[in-house]
């Protein structure tokens, strides 16, 4: 196991680059399975998310070959059980579902189980498929279905906690071969699901609406392969943006969606920092004292349940109070008790966290959760005064390539160890 060691306090400045997008990526390698013809995909981000899913699909009997930033899918899919070794480790695995039932007719799929952010439930998913004429069983931590023809179907995937991306992502990937039309009602609107939907479209699927709450597509026959690069991420672009505020730097977010990021930059310039579009870079500048502001968290195009933590660590340096509330994941308040290690003042309250900005972090070992507690943690930690080290780093590299060559570009110090 390995940690980051953060010597904090260090001016930052320059461009840092935005790599592929993580949560497109996970699905857009999923619905690989649904052709025989070669997929080749640009721009993917070297992770431990993106590598386990190559592993996943490579046991389910594809041929995968791991470039830098590319990978050619090839071959036919031909085992329907997808592991629980493999699913267990990642939540975004979970969307081959979709493609084994279109592509089989059966599927036998470990349930991804809760984790640290909460309870995960997959009701949504499976109201969805069968909505799609999909038989479906629990047994032995298994989710077990079947269905000879998919047939189109309409239906209304909101949940109580609004839309599912991954549920959205499986039902449209078994809806492009299914037979007839399905209509996803209150389907989730993030950027990852209209990338998604470009994919499956540049692939010959019937799709449209993707992007917005009603997506409809009507089923083909068979898909072709692809050639297709993957777009920025907008979450580690965000994270670029909040690190860029709490260090008070002038930096440039290079390939950057400043569209997909509309919530997060409207607090931002709210609170006083620059934030500019600079073609297809974002620039912020930010030079003083900010201003506290609440946020809670939606499904897009809301404010982002995956830059909250993040935003978090800005306001835990912001003097005045804000109150951060997650309607996503409303447990998902982990990093609360690290901050505090560095000397952040943040309560719990309900389903509230409400925090009191310090003057000053103080370097301290911190322990990181999940992905997005990690950096809010590493931005915490560049800001601090004195040394910081982050343990179980495990978590960043599921989820923002090369994070600390990236920041050493930017005058960081950061340095891996082992633990
Ligand atoms: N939900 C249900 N029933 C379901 C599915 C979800 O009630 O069947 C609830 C969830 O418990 C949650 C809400 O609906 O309260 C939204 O969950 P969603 O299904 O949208 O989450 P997800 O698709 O499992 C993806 C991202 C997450 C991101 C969420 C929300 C991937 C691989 N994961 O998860 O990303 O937080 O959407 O935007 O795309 C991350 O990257 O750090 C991460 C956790």
């Amino acid at each position: 196991m390995e940690k980051f060691v953060i010597e904090g306090g260090k001016p930052l400045k320059g461009e840092i680059k935005t790599s592929g997008s993580k949560n497109a990526t996970l699905p857009v390698l999923a619905a690989t399975l649904l052709t025989d013809g070669v997929c080749e995909i640009r721009n993917i981000p070297k992770l431990r998310d993106t590598l386990t899913m190559c592993k996943l699909l490579r046991s389910l009997g594809k041929t995968v070959e791991i470039g830098a930033n590319k990978v050619t899918v090839s071959g036919s899919v031909n085992n329907h059980v997808a592991d629980y070794k493999l699913v267990s480790t990642m939540r975004g695995s979970f969307c081959v579902l979709g493609p084994l039932l279109a592509k089989l007719g059966k599927a036998k799929v470990s349930m991804p189980g809760g984790c640290i952010i909460g309870v995960r439930p997959i009701d949504l998913h499976m109201k969805g498929i069968t909505a799609l004429g999909v038989k479906s069983d629990f047994e032995a931590g298994y989710v077990i279905a079947r269905a000879p023809r998919l047939k189109g179907a309409q239906m209304y995937l909101g949940g109580t906690f609004g839309s599912s991306v991954l549920a959205t992502a499986n039902v449209m990937m078994a809806a492009s071969l299914a037979h007839g039309e399905t209509v996803i009602e209150s389907a989730a609107c993030e950027p990852e699901i209209e990338e998604l939907g470009d994919f499956l479209s540049s692939m010959g699927a019937k799709i449209e609406g993707q992007g917005t709450p009603r997506i409809i597509i009507n089923g083909v026959r068979k898909l072709n392969g692809i050639n297709y690069k993957m777009g920025p991420d907008r979450i580690e672009a965000g994270t670029f943006l909040l690190l860029a505020a709490a260090a008070k730097s002038d930096i440039l977010v290079r390939d950057a969606h400043y569209n997909h990021l509309l919530a997060l930059i409207d607090k931002l310039q709210m609170i006083g920092v620059d934030v500019q579009k600079d073609g297809a870079d974002i620039r912020v500048k930010c030079k003083k004292t900010l201003r506290p502001a609440n946020i809670v968290t939606h499904p897009h195009p809301g404010f982002p349940t995956d830059l909250q933590a993040q935003y978090m660590a800005l306001m835990a340096i912001t003097p005045g109070v804000s109150i951060i509330t997650d309607r996503v994941f409303p447990d998902r308040f982990m990093h609360i008790a690290e901050l505090n290690r560095m000397g952040a003042s943040i309560r719990r309250d309900a389903g509230v966290a409400i925090v009191e900005g310090v003057k000053k972090l103080f370097g301290a070992p911190v322990m990181a959760s999940d992905l997005r507690a990690s950096a809010a943690l590493v931005i915490a930690g560049l800001v601090a005064q004195g040394q910081t080290q982050v343990h179980r780093i495990y978590h960043l590299d599921r989820g923002y390539e090369d994070l600390d060559g990236k920041l050493t570009g930017l005058g960081a110090r950061v340095y891996r160890e082992k633990e």
